[in-house]
């Protein structure tokens, strides 16, 4: 069984297989049914993805409702309070129960150990919608947002701003250099990228002719950039810290001075929700370089790409084709 826990666990040419399978989701929207079943077959036949969120969302709620509909299957969004999991039942039982039930497992949750556990115990694949560290499902979004706009990844630099020591942090460190991107992630000291993660990132980037910075100094990493990328200051679970962190960061805002130091024709990522005013300026987000509406959008085609992938690759599906 095939999992998507961290951005690693797709190898570049598999990441590049599923972002081609992205791109022709997205030019052919309903013409890929392969989660429906047997024509005349009905729902039952169809494939179930259980989608759980212990965390609030907007995107990734309704980016996978919408594509496993696409897709002809049936979304069962379960919400933490309404659930067993987490307070009455462990993550081990919950997975043996689910696998027998349904096709995939989708889960939005606090530590990447659950997810891991939740995989250790289910024959069907398990996808990371986000953890306190790591995001790879945005990444494939972002990437296939980095390809319309500029034709390619490889060779590319990518400036990530703010808080690098975030799960979006550490998300484009290591679906960026599989992309074969050099790149940079500037923040303030105490807010960088932990050892294991730049050690990772820069063993992958040695495979693909990718490069990791880690600055403090958010000159350094604009200077030239082809893509500029930010997130917000104060993730899930991190409120309680807002005030502080707001000062600590603010000269790590993508505002118009920063963006006039990256390459000309620089593209604006951000994952969104957006602060204006904070961790990116409304002049950026709102103006012609900004490319965040493709980039949400682009959740709905990536995972229904990755969600048929894992299937296919754990022998649970068979067509690729559109049917
Ligand atoms: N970018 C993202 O994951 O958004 P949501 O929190 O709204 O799902
Ligand atoms: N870093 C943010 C991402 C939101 C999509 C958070 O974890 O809240």
């Amino acid at each position: 069984t095939r999992h998507f826990l961290t951005d690693l666990d797709l190898s570049p040419a598999e990441q590049a297989e599923v972002l081609d399978l992205a791109a022709a989701m997205k030019a052919d929207r309903y013409g890929y049914r392969t989660y429906a079943g047997p024509a005349g077959a009905g729902t039952a036949a169809s494939k179930t993805v259980a989608v759980i969120f212990d965390k609030t969302s907007t995107r990734t709620r309704v980016s996978f409702a919408a594509g496993i509909a696409d897709l002809g299957g049936n979304p069962l969004i379960i919400n933490p309070g309404e659930s067993q999991i987490g307070h009455k039942e462990s993550v081990a039982d919950t997975a043996r129960v689910l696998e027998r039930m349904v096709h995939t497992i989708v889960w939005r949750t606090y530590a990447q150990a659950g997810l891991e556990e939740m995989a250790r115990y289910s024959a069907v694949p398990v996808i990371n919608a986000l953890s306190d560290d790591y995001h790879p499902c945005q990444l494939l979004a972002d990437l296939l947002t980095v390809r319309e706009h500029h034709g390619r990844t490889a060779g590319l630099t990518l400036a990530y701003l703010g808080d690098a020591a975030n799960n979006m942090a550490n998300s484009y460190l290591l679906a960026g250099v599989t992309a074969g991107m050099h790149m940079r992630v500037a923040g303030p000291d105490g807010y960088l990228p932990g050892e294991a993660v730049v050690a990772a990132a820069r063993e992958r980037a040695q495979a693909t002719g990718g490069s990791v910075l880690v600055t403090t100094s958010a000159a350094e990493a604009l200077d030239g950039a082809d893509v500029l990328a930010t997130d917000t200051w104060v993730s899930m679970g991190q409120e309680d810290e807002k005030a502080d962190r707001a000062d600590v960061f603010r000269p790590y805002a993508i505002d118009e001075a920063a963006l006039a130091t990256a390459a000309p024709g620089a593209i604006v990522l951000h994952c969104l929700p957006a602060y204006r005013g904070y961790e990116i300026s409304a002049g950026v987000i709102d103006g012609p370089q900004s490319v965040v509406w493709d980039e949400a959008e682009n959740r709905l085609h990536a995972q229904k790409a990755i969600m048929h992938w894992l299937m296919v690759q754990s022998g649970l599906l068979e067509a690729t084709s559109p049917a």
